[in-house]
């Protein structure tokens, strides 16, 4: 599908004539909160790891349509800090899944300058996981083209906690003022503020509900909630969430002169 998607003479991308995206207008930093696997599988009388099989190649389409239309951040929910209470089989099963992969995906991430990065409580996943993500994340780490996170063992509430951890033993350790702590100060410790505020926030499967994804960036985010399964989840509806977002006019707490 991604063929046919193309630049049309006014500088926008085109996906089979249906679906017009203006180039200029893109969002910077999309987040999408891939939920849904469990009841693709459900639906088809399969164990719920193949619907997170499903998943994943979902996630190889979209990394790659964003890479092409010139995203420059991605963040991808791929396991929530909550999901370690899931079954033990179902936890084993994604952690598989996401060391297969970081092995399947090396040489496209290397060859198309993405930079892949993880935020989250990393500490908890298995050595050889954490491995191969370490591994990975450094080898690409000069990747200029567009920055794509992995959100594992990840929770907005705990990352927000742990920035005011590290901010309180500055403050007891005489390195900083209560009063220098401000927005700037809280956003660098934390890690998912790296790639700057999600300008899109997507969420498959049809619950509206952010399940601790982004808290602190999502402040102004732009949300975007599709009823579609995620390993349904196809190119055609990444340009409808963007067309989406383009249609619409963010304030920031302002009037704007032309409303
Ligand atoms: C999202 O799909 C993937 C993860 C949370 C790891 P789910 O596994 O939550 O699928 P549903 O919501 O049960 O269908
Ligand atoms: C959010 O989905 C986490 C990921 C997509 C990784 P969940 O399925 O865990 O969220 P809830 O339980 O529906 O809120
Ligand atoms: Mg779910």
């Amino acid at each position: 599908m991604l063929e046919n998607t193309a630049i049309s003479p006014q500088g926008r991308p085109v996906l089979q004539g249906e679906t017009l995206i203006e180039a200029r207008n893109l969002p910077r930093h999309v987040g999408i909160i891939m939920d849904g696997n469990g009841r693709w599988a459900a639906q088809r009388g399969m164990p719920r790891p193949e619907g997170h099989r499903a998943g994943s190649r979902s996630v190889r389409r979209i990394v790659r349509l964003a890479r092409r239309i010139g995203i420059e951040a991605l963040t991808l929910y791929a396991f929530s800090f909550q999901n370690w209470h899931r079954p033990d089989d179902e936890v084993s099963a994604l952690m598989a899944l996401l060391h297969d992969y970081l092995l399947s995906e090396r040489r496209e991430i290397l060859d198309n300058d993405i930079r892949l990065a993880a935020v989250g409580n990393i500490d908890k996943l298995p050595e050889w996981v954490r491995f191969a993500l370490d591994e990975l994340c450094k080898t690409s780490a000069s990747g200029d083209r567009m920055t794509l996170t992995l959100a594992l063992s990840y929770g907005g509430q705990e990352e927000i906690v742990a920035a005011a951890r590290r901010l309180a033993a500055e403050v007891a350790a005489g390195r900083m003022r209560p009063e220098d702590i401000d927005l700037g100060a809280l956003s660098a410790n934390i890690p998912s503020m790296r790639v700057g505020e999600p300008d899109l926030i997507i969420r498959t499967g049809g619950e509206t509900r952010l399940s601790n994804f982004l808290l602190f960036g999502s402040a102004y985010a732009e949300l975007y909630f599709c009823d579609r399964l995620w390993p349904d989840f196809t190119e055609k509806d990444l340009f409808a969430a963007i067309d989406s977002y383009q249609r619409r006019q963010r304030r920031f707490g302002l009037v704007l002169d032309d409303g």
